[in-house]
C-alpha cells in the first residue's frame, strides 16, 4: 500500500468517528501510528458526541468535520483535499430504532455508503474500509458459525441496510476496480458505547437503581468483543487486507443475554431482581457467532482480551465516568426508553 505524501505518514477519513467505535478507533489510529492524520467527519446524531475525543482535540494530527456521509458536497471537498484511506463507521446503529423507523437508516447505512463511494471513484484513494456487522448473516440455531460466504440474510431493517451497503460497495470493486474491504464485527463493548446497548444499558439502569429490560426469556446468544480489538483487526486489514475481500472480526465469545446481564450485576453487587423480561423484540434474531479463520489465516489476526477481565474493566468505566452518560440519558433516552419500553413493559412475559 501506498505510503503517503511528504510525512511519509497517512490520512485517513474516519467518518461516524465521535461515536462509540469510531471514536475508540480515531484514539487506536493516533497512538498506533505516529505519522498518520485523521480526520473524524461525523453528523453527531444522538449518538455522535465529541466528549467521546475529548483526549484527543488538540492533537496536531487530528481534525473533526461536522457532516453528513450522504452530503456529496461536503465528501467532495474533503476528498479533494487528499485521503489516502477511508474507514466508514457512519451507521445509524441500533436494532430497536430501525424497528420504529427504518428510514434514516437507508439514509445512511445505504445512500450515505454510496455517496462515499461514489467520491472515492473521482479521487485517489488506496483503501475504503467498510465497517460492517455479523447481523447482515441474519440468524443461527443452536449450531455452527457464520463465515464469509454464509448468505446475507437480514432480519432487521438495520441489518438490511448494513447488507445493502455491503453489496454497493461489492459492486463498486467490481465495477470500477475500487480498493474496497467490508469487514463484519460480532457485538462490541467497551467504554463510550450510547446507553441504549445492552451492556451500557445494564450497567447504567442498575446505577440508577431502574428495572433491567431483558427482552424474551434472555437466552439470546450473542459474540462479545471488546472494542479495541476490533479496532486493532480493522488496522491491520487495512494494512494487510486484500481488497473486494470480506473479513470476519469476532473473539470467539458466545454467551447468553442473561448470563452477561447477571455477570454485570454480580461485578456491581447489585440484585438479580432489577432484571424484568419483556415481551420480545420483534425478528428478534436468536444467536450469532462468527468464524474468524479467515482473518486470522490471511492476516494473522487474533483476539488476546478476555471477557472476564474487560467487562468488569468496561463496567468499572460507567461507573466511574457517570459524567459522561447521565446528560446522555435525561436528553433523549428517557422520551425513547418509554416509547418502546413502557409499552413492552405492559406486556410482561414473566
Ligand atoms: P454509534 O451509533 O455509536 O456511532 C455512529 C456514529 O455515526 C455517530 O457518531 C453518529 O453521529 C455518526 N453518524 C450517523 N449518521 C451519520 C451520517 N449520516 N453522517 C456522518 N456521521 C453519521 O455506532 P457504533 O456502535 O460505534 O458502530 C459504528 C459502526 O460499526 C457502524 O457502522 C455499525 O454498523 C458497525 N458495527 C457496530 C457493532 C456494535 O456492536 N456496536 C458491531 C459490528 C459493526
Ligand atoms: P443490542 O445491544 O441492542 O445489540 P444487537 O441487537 O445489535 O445485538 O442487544 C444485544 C442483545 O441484548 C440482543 O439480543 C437484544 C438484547 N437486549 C435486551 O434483552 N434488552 C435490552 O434492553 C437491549 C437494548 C437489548
Amino acid at each position: 500500500m501506498k505510503q503517503d505524501r511528504t510525512t511519509g505518514g497517512m490520512k485517513v477519513l474516519i467518518t461516524g468517528g465521535a461515536g462509540f467505535i469510531g471514536s475508540n478507533f480515531v484514539r487506536h489510529i493516533l497512538v498506533a501510528h505516529a505519522s498518520w492524520e485523521v480526520v473524524n467527519l461525523d453528523k453527531l446524531t444522538y449518538a455522535g458526541n465529541l466528549a467521546n475525543l475529548k483526549d484527543v482535540e488538540q492533537d496536531p494530527r487530528y481534525s473533526f468535520i461536522e457532516g453528513d456521509i450522504a452530503d456529496g458536497d461536503i465528501v467532495g471537498r474533503l476528498m479533494a483535499r487528499g485521503v489516502d484511506v477511508v474507514v466508514n463507521f457512519a451507521a445509524e446503529s441500533h436494532v430497536d430504532r430501525s424497528i420504529e423507523d427504518p428510514s434514516p437508516f437507508i439514509d445512511t447505512n445505504v445512500r450515505g455508503t454510496q455517496v462515499l463511494l461514489e467520491s472515492v471513484r473521482k479521487h485517489h484513494v488506496t483503501r475504503f474500509v467498510q465497517v460492517s456487522t455479523d447481523e447482515v448473516y441474519g440468524t443461527l440455531g443452536q449450531e455452527g458459525k457464520f463465515s464469509e460466504d454464509s448468505p446475507l440474510a437480514p432480519n432487521s431493517p438495520y441489518a438490511a441496510s448494513k447488507a445493502a451497503a455491503d453489496l454497493l460497495c461489492r459492486s463498486y470493486f467490481h465495477t470500477y476496480g475500487l480498493p474496497v474491504m467490508v469487514t463484519r464485527c460480532s457485538n462490541n463493548y467497551g467504554p463510550h458505547q450510547y446507553p441504549e446497548k445492552l451492556i451500557p444499558l445494564v450497567v447504567t439502569n442498575a446505577m440508577e437503581g431502574k428495572p433491567i429490560p431483558v427482552y424474551g426469556k434472555g437466552l439470546n446468544v450473542r459474540d462479545w468483543i471488546f472494542v479495541e480489538e476490533h479496532c486493532r483487526a480493522i488496522d491491520a486489514i487495512i494494512a494487510q487486507g486484500r481488497p473486494g475481500e470480506t473479513y470476519n472480526i469476532g473473539a470467539d465469545c458466545e454467551r447468553a443475554n442473561i448470563e452477561i446481564v447477571y455477570a454485570i450485576l454480580d461485578i456491581m453487587g447489585k440484585p438479580r431482581s432489577l432484571v424484568q423480561f419483556v415481551s420480545d423484540r420483534p425478528g428478534h434474531d436468536w444467536r450469532y457467532a462468527l468464524d474468524t479463520i479467515k482473518l486470522n489465516r490471511e492476516i494473522g489476526w487474533q483476539p488476546v482480551y478476555s471477557l472476564n477481565a474487560h467487562l468488569e474493566r468496561t463496567v468499572r468505566w460507567y461507573m466511574d465516568n457517570e459524567e459522561w452518560w447521565r446528560p446522555l440519558k435525561s436528553v433523549d433516552y428517557y422520551e425513547y426508553y418509554e416509547r418502546t419500553y413502557g409499552r413492552r413493559r405492559c406486556q410482561k412475559t414473566g
